[in-house]
């Protein structure tokens, strides 16, 4: 299995360009399915999620072509509404395929998702609020089944705004009967990028970026070309390796989805200059603690918080990460103690109490966001690190070792 070496202590320089969002992309993936014909994204990441997505696409029947971060999406022949466990378990974003096969079909059987290494992650608000647009929910053999004639529109409250239960809702409220209100719905960019795509497709989507979301249904959607946005989450991880390792300029990347993190940077010492699409950040003399919670967009993203706690293993002094969004997201503070972090967890909360060095480790990725972490502490760190299990980095970042050895780093695959 590939392992990411690295020998650490290089300082960094130079650009890197941001990939497209991995999580704008699959969920406009799936929702190309809602309408017979051609649909063209670009600027698509080549990401093992985004390959799994391309199988799960062609498994309901669709036909993809794949070629330099442009993908086809040929939906007339999709036939099979149905997900199989084998996809869902490797990526729980599958789960996107049940509005929009629901909502083209009337009938969808996707496997219902596991625990992950977050936690148990429900999808109890998908599945209440599918059935609040009138579908009829059953789970038999690890698989949930639904139906509906023609879903109705309804007044839907999240208890929470979950990312993945607001684009699955949309998604199926676009060709509902009637209007639907989704309250306390997600807003982050990605929700929005794909509000925007079925809005393209021919919906009818008000409040798009707020906390209300009004969708008047119609009756069909239509193919629709997009271009992907920037992921967030893989500047975010360039940041943090300028604020811990030197001159980092990220381009093609957009500053407002990024503005809690560039707050939070700007406090630990590193100096942020910005154009209308790159953001440059130089570490600053020292790395100042600074505590952080994360919370849903516009606040800092749980996505970055293992990123932000690689950065305060190497502050002077003392910091509190608290994670509102998942409370059991800290797989990756054993195996950064393994460098000679000092960081405990209780509850959701990291107290890290800064140390003057990382020594390099072998040490083991547990997920996407976890092994971010761990290249960003094995470049900051004296000596070698060896992480392994890196196919979960594949997940979600395009080339990382490349555009890191583009900056100066001493890494690669082995
Ligand atoms: C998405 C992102 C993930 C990110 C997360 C939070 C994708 C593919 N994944 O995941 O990278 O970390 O948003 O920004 O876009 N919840 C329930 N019941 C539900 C749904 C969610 O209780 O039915 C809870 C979750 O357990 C969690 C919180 O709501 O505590 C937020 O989850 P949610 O926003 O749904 O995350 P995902 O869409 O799964």
């Amino acid at each position: 299995m590939d392992q990411i070496k690295i020998l650490g202590k290089k300082s960094l320089s130079g650009s890197v360009r941001i990939s497209g969002a991995k999580n704008a992309v699959l969920p406009i993936m799936t929702a190309a399915l809602m309408a017979e014909g051609e649909s063209v994204i670009t600027r698509v990441p080549d990401l093992r999620d985004t390959r799994t997505m391309i199988r799960l696409m062609e498994v309901v029947g669709a036909k993809c072509s794949f070629n330099k971060n442009t993908l086809k999406i040929q939906s007339d022949s999709v036939d099979n509404p149905e997900a199989p466990y084998d996809l869902v378990k490797t990526m729980r974003a599958s789960f996107y395929v049940l509005g929009p096969l629901l909502a083209r079909f009337g009938t969808v059987k996707v496997s219902l998702p596991g625990g992950c290494a977050w936690g148990p992650r429900p999808v109890d608000f998908h599945l209440k609020g599918l059935e609040a647009l009138g579908a009829r929910i059953t789970l038999r053999n690890g698989y949930i089944l639904a139906e509906a004639n023609r879903l109705k529109g309804t007044n839907i409250n999240f208890k929470f705004p979950s990312v993945g239960a607001t684009g699955n809702i949309v998604m199926a409220a676009s060709t509902a009967d009637g209007r639907t209100i989704i309250e306390n719905a997600a807003t982050e960019p990605e929700i929005v990028q794909l509000c925007d795509y079925l809005n393209l497709m021919g919906a009818h989507i008000n409040g798009i970026g707020t906390q209300k979301i009004v969708i008047d249904g119609v009756e069909s959607l239509y193919p629709a070309n997009i271009d992907i946005i920037p992921d967030r989450i893989e500047a975010g991880t360039f940041l943090v390796a300028g604020a811990l390792l030197g001159k980092i300029t990220l381009e093609d990347v957009n500053e407002k989805h990024l503005e809690a993190i560039l707050l939070k940077l700007q406090k630990v010492g590193s100096t942020i200059s910005t154009t209308s699409d790159s953001i440059t950040i130089e570490r600053g003399e020292n790395i100042r603690a600074v505590d952080m919670t994360t919370s849903v967009y516009p606040g800092f993203a749980t996505d970055l918080q293992a990123q932000w706690v690689a950065l305060m293993s190497l502050a002077e002094g003392a910091s509190t990460i608290t994670d509102t969004v998942y409370y059991d997201r800290f797989s990756h503070v054993p195996e950064l103690n393994r460098f000679g972090a000092n960081i405990k967890v209780k509850n959701n909360v990291a107290f890290v109490k800064g140390v003057k060095e990382l020594v390099g480790a072998p040490v083991m990725s547990t997920d996407i966001r976890a092994s971010a972490s761990l290249i960003l502490a094995g470049l900051a760190a004296s000596g070698e690190t060896n992480v392994s299990r890196i196919y979960h980095i594949d997940r979600g970042y395009e080339k990382i070792e490349k555009k890191f050895q583009d900056l100066g780093a001493d890494i690669e695959r082995i």
